[in-house]
């Protein structure tokens, strides 16, 4: 939130933010007015939050959000505010957001992407799709959390028992796509695709419940030519057919293992998770919040001419993760940059942080870092052996006040 606020502060624009009553000083510290609400993703709360500070939607010229869970709701706010609307922003906003309805408008223009079924009563799940593996997911999830690669019929009963059992759905049932994971960021206007960056996953994202590492490494587009021509062709179809003309994506793909050819995920009108804004603004010379700004109040993106890889440096953005705990004592954000290729370093965890389980979702971690070097693959080493070293420094309050390092 505070770089999109800061984003759209400086095009100039008076920033009001609706924001939980824990990140009102955020948003004042980033430029922003807080109306403070109780779920600043509930529709009726953010208008009830408006009218309780003297404003209604009509007061604003443009009604948006960087931020994954509030995009459906300042597009529906928008909408019924006719604000900069032609009262269908929520309708493009759910094609660029829900899992369902996004795969089955790109299937139909003839985009590859897993087959699909909405399960929404328990029961009734071993008939929704013909074959497994299949991927058991929440409809509107995100960072991969209680999201389950099910190998047959016994897997898919034992994890639809357990999702059920937390009170959510409906879920999402998707044929598995095997093979390497992408994620490609860049920004559409007037139609027409004006960056496009294709990183590699190190680890599948899936992956982050077995411990995987969450990391990705943008590939240089003249050392993989084959792979950005695929996924410019995939893109260009999708995004036409999503109706996502003007604006930043954050797109997801698959090389399918067995014939290569890339296959759709997933993709989203925002900025990347993680630090994909400081991989990107390093690797390409392109700052992706202020495009994103830009757009969301209608300006031209600003970026002129186009922009091409760094010479010579290769970029790769990762989080910082230690297993759960109170903690005592961390990296800071300057022990971190003193590692082999590191170049941005942010540590969010302090003395006093309770460290959450970082293998149940991709967006929690204790800090990320951008890392560079020669070529992917000395990125990829450097960021392994940063991996275990933060891991390893992270020391932690016992129960009985004593202290113990981490394994
Ligand atoms: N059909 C599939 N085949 C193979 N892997 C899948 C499939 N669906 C999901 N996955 C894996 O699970 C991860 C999370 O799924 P998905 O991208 O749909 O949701 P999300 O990441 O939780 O949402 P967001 O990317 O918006 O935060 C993917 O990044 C991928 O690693
Ligand atoms: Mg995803």
């Amino acid at each position: 939130m505070p770089r999109a606020v800061g984003a759209l502060v400086r095009t100039g624009a008076y920033v009001t933010c609706a924001v939980q009553p824990a990140d009102a000083q955020a948003a004042r510290d980033a430029g922003a007015r807080p109306v403070v609400v109780p779920d600043p993703t509930r529709t009726t709360d953010v208008l009830a939050g408006l009218a309780r500070s003297g404003l209604s939607v009509g007061d604003f010229a443009a009604v948006c959000s960087g931020l994954e869970f509030c995009l459906l709701d300042a597009a529906a706010v928008a909408d019924l505010g006719r604000v900069a609307s032609d009262g269908q922003a929520f309708t493009r906003a759910l094609a660029m957001r829900d899992k369902f309805v996004q795969k089955r408008i790109v299937r139909d223009a003839g985009v590859r992407t897993a087959n699909c079924a909405v399960l929404e009563e328990s029961g009734s799940a071993a008939t929704a799709l013909p074959s497994f593996p299949q991927v058991l997911k929440p409809l509107d999830g995100g960072g991969a959390r209680n999201t389950f690669l099910v190998a047959d019929e016994r897997e898919l009963t034992a994890a639809v028992a357990e999702v059920a059992g937390s009170g959510g759905g409906p879920w999402l049932l998707e044929e598995y796509v095997p093979g390497v994971e992408f994620q490609v960021d860049g920004f559409v206007e007037g139609g027409e695709i004006r960056l496009l960056s294709i990183s590699r996953y190190v680890q599948n994202l899936i992956e982050v419940h077995d411990g995987g590492l969450v990391a990705h490494i943008v590939l240089p587009p003249h050392s993989h030519p084959d792979l950005y021509a695929k996924v410019e062709a995939l893109a260009e179809t999708a995004f036409k057919a999503l109706g996502h003309r003007d604006g930043v994506f954050h797109l997801e793909v698959f090389q399918h293992a067995e014939d290569g050819e890339i296959v759709f995920g997933e993709c989203g009108a925002r900025v990347g998770g993680g630090r994909t804004d400081e991989v990107v603004e390093r690797a390409f010379g392109v700052r992706l919040h202020d495009v994103w700004a830009r757009s969301a109040i209608g300006r031209p993106s600003g970026v002129t001419g186009s922009p091409r890889h760094a010479d010579g440096t290769v970029f790769g953005g990762m989080n910082l993760s230690a297993r759960p705990g109170l903690v005592r004592a961390v990296p800071s954000a300057d022990d971190v940059l003193a590692q082999p290729g590191v170049v941005y370093a942010d540590v969010a965890a302090a003395p006093g942080t309770v460290l959450p389980d970082t293998t149940e979702a991709t967006n929690l971690r204790a800090g990320a870092a951008v890392v560079s070097g020669v070529d992917e693959h000395e990125v990829e080493a450097r960021m392994r052996r940063l991996a275990d070293w933060f891991a390893a420094q992270v020391a932690y309050e016992t129960a009985e006040g004593a202290t113990e390092g981490a394994g």
